[in-house]
């Protein structure tokens, strides 16, 4: 049997290869390689994607974060409510920008930020609510952005993992004050290393940001502000255009294949991933629930199929984070979800006949550790 890897990057790029390559050359002909044209028609482009204004490139998604609190000048003393339950980086670019993360529990259908708890964390500090849309969910927005609003605090959504997800029919990322997304090679749109973008509709932010991520130049060697060097390549934002063309059709692929795990899986007894009515769920990651995790991992491993966990330590409980004082138990849905999650092979590439023996792998487990 042929093995089923978690992702196949080789696959999707061998397919666009004659497009790649063309932009590339494009970028080696006119040899400019920073801030150069390609970023600012991607910047264009992608922001109109996501219905923002403008778009700010940058060299990674945890510094589009780190910039977007930096741009909204949270640093030292400042609070940013978020969740645990996350990519480390959402977490680590609260602290990069010398603010406090506060960190709550999530919802257990959606796996994203609790507005209630959001709501019981805030302090006379707090300056932002920070949601993450998780494995292509949005977060529901609304009670977020009304509590916002009452107490005077910005929103800073995390998009890494959500690419053309919407919430109630517009696009995440345009909602909060910033929107910021990562286009790290495995997300839904990915560069070939490392890149990332914040987009805003307001000019201010924008301004504010193209300032931070060049050393803090109006123009050149002039610093009105201190600034950092995040810019995006002008190759990686060629390759990024060319494969934003190719974004919705992956999307459309991705929830055939969501639809197709969940058919094939209703009846197992696995916990399927809750796609929301508010929204259109873009699967980066298709993520099921078993108490029996591990041994499940671990069955799909010897028959050659990659499964992952996204993510197995909340980051609350992660060694460099003791300093915020919150131990085992403290957030016990994000702690629950991380000892059952499994995320299974879901990529444009792939081929029907893979899902189908993955979920036949998951029921078969699924039925033998019942009996
Ligand atoms: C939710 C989330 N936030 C932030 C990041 C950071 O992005 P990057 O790896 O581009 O720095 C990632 C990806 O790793 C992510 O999944």
């Amino acid at each position: 049997m042929q093995p089923i890897p978690f992702l196949d990057l080789k696959g999707q790029h061998q397919a666009l290869r004659t497009e790649i390559d063309a932009a590339i050359a494009g970028v080696l002909e006119r040899g400019q390689f920073i801030l150069g044209p390609e970023v600012a028609a991607f910047e264009a482009e992608f922001a109109r994607y996501t219905g923002a204004a403008d778009g700010v490139a940058v060299a990674s998604g945890t510094d589009a974060l780190h910039l977007a609190l930096r741009a909204c000048d949270i640093g030292p003393g400042d609070e940013v409510i978020t969740v645990a339950h996350t990519a480390g980086a959402t977490v680590a670019a609260v602290v990069m920008a010398g603010a406090r993360p506060v960190l709550v529990d999530i919802d257990p259908r959606s796996y994203t930020i609790d507005p209630e708890q959001v709501a019981r964390h805030i302090t006379p500090r707090t300056r932002a609510i920070l949601p993450v849309h998780l494995y292509g969910q949005a977060v529901d927005l609304a009670p977020l952005l009304d509590l916002a609003h009452r107490h005077g605090l910005r929103v800073i959504e995390d998009c890494a993992q959500a690419h053309g997800a919407e919430y109630r029919g517009r696009r995440v990322g345009g909602w909060g004050d910033l929107g910021c997304f990562s286009f790290y090679p495995t997300k839904n749109l990915g560069a070939l290393g490392d890149a990332g973008m914040v987009v805003t509709s307001d000019p201010a932010l924008a301004d504010r940001l193209r300032l931070l991520r060049q050393y803090g130049w109006r123009e050149r060697d002039r610093a009105v502000l201190h600034g950092y060097n995040s810019r995006m390549d002008e190759l990686q934002a060629a390759v990024l255009r060319v494969k934003l063309r190719h974004l919705d059709a992956w999307t459309a692929r991705r929830r055939e294949l969501a639809q197709r795990y969940r058919h094939l899986l209703g009846e197992s007894g696995v916990a399927l991933p809750d796609a929301l009515p508010y929204g259109l769920h873009v699967y980066h990651l298709f993520v099921i629930r078993s108490p029996r995790r591990d041994a499940l991992r671990q069955h799909l491993s010897e028959q050659g199929i990659g499964a992952m966990v996204h993510y197995p330590v909340p980051v609350h409980l992660q060694e460099a984070y003791r300093g915020l004082g919150l131990g085992p138990g403290a957030l016990p849905i994000s702690e629950r979800s991380a000892g059952e999650i499994l995320s299974l092979p879901l990529h444009p590439e792939l081929a029907d006949a893979a899902v189908e023996r993955v979920a036949a792998l998951v029921r078969e487990f699924h039925t033998r550790t019942e009996g």
